[in-house]
């Protein structure tokens, strides 16, 4: 039996993950679910975005699903995403971008992941104004630990997946010393993997090949701000944030997500799409060690989105939740 902390989150967030849990629970993997809250009505509840009691479940039982939160809108507000992998050291963000049946897009079988490092480079926060309204300034910190961590983890990935190739993207060409310290130390970690094909390329070209050529990739790993526009950019490839799951990855503690928000303007209507949720469980069940069951999801997600019939209409189906789970399951118990 695995524990698994589960929060539903906002907006369509309580939706989503509740088709979520009856898929894999009909997919017969053994799952103790523990109830959290975090984000919009978290705060509303408790005064907390994340509540003492939450962080201590996660920190017991490490490995969370979680649905979308909303950020209050006004001044003083963090997000609790962030807040998040902060606090539990995610210094991973894995974002696999691969392309599935029945959802439109003008690439074709396209199967990527990138590893972002989630923790420092640009988006520690640190900001002022160097003379009011007039100059400001932006601090960003690369450390030799923040970097080895998620390179390392990027080739023991691909090591441990038997995926073939990893780029390491930066801009050492101008940030010399800050993304140079991150290419310097990928170029040494990759000699400890000499069965993966290594290579460096710098980020604006990167962005070009993958849409020129998106095929010629395999595992990207890269600094925070790059890492978050180009896995958007992955996602875009294979059809967008509906159908692309992520994980947030530490030594001790996981958190899988859906990188798309909590659709207030649809939600409470059935209507939300649970596969990019879905397609992060997977990650989940894969990080559990529930490989067969993690497999036969993908199956009855592929086999579940060629029928428009019951699939929801944001990929142009005429069915709803209910109807696309019910699918999704009823496969599950036929194989
Ligand atoms: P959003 O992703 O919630 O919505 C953008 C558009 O995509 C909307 O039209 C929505 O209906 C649609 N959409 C999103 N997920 C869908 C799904 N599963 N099925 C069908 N349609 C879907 O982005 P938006 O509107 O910018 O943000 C809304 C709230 O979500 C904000 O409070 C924001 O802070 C939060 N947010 C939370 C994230 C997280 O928890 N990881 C990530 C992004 C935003
Ligand atoms: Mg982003």
């Amino acid at each position: 039996m695995h524990n698994v902390v589960v929060i539903p989150g906002d907006g369509i967030g309580k939706e989503i993950t509740k088709s979520v849990q009856q898929i894999i629970d009909a997919s017969g993997v053994p799952i103790n679910w523990i109830e959290a809250i975090a984000g919009l009505h978290a705060w509303e509840e408790t005064g907390n975005q994340i509540p003492e009691d939450t962080v201590d479940l996660i920190r017991t039982h490490r490995v969370a699903l979680k649905g979308p939160l909303t950020t209050p809108v006004g001044e003083g507000f963090k997000s609790a995403n962030v807040m998040l992998r902060q606090l539990f050291n995610l210094y991973s963000n894995i974002r696999p971008a691969r392309s599935l049946p029945g959802i439109q897009s003008p690439f074709k079988d396209i199967d990527l992941i990138t590893f972002r490092e989630n923790t420092e480079g640009l988006y520690i926060g640190r900001e002022r104004w160097a003379v009011q309204n007039e100059e400001a300034e932006l601090t960003g910190v690369i450390t030799r630990k923040g970097s080895e961590r998620v390179i390392r983890a990027s080739f023991e990935f691909a090591r441990k997946q038997h995926r073939k190739k990893v780029a390491l993207a930066h801009k050492a060409n101008i940030l010399k010393i800050s993304t140079g310290l991150f290419l310097q130390i990928g170029n040494e970690i990759s000699k400890e993997y000499p069965e993966i094909e290594y290579r460096d390329i710098i980020i604006d070209n990167l962005a070009m090949q993958m849409v020129i050529n998106p095929w010629q990739f395999d595992i990207i790993v890269t600094t925070n701000l790059f890492g978050d526009i180009i896995s958007d950019l992955a996602a875009g490839l294979v059809g967008g944030l509906g159908v692309t799951g992520s994980a947030n990855m530490g030594d001790d503690c996981a958190i899988f997500e859906a990188v798309h928000g909590s659709a207030p303007d649809i939600a409470g209507k059935n209507i939300a799409n649970p596969t990019a949720l879905l397609l992060s469980a997977i990650m989940m069940l894969n990080h559990l060690d529930e490989h067969e069951a993690a497999l036969r999801i993908q199956k009855a997600i592929i086999a579940t989105l060629s029928d428009k019939r019951v699939c929801t209409p944001d990929v142009g189906g005429t069915g709803n939740t209910s109807t696309y789970t019910e699918a999704v399951c009823a496969f599950l118990r036929r194989e």
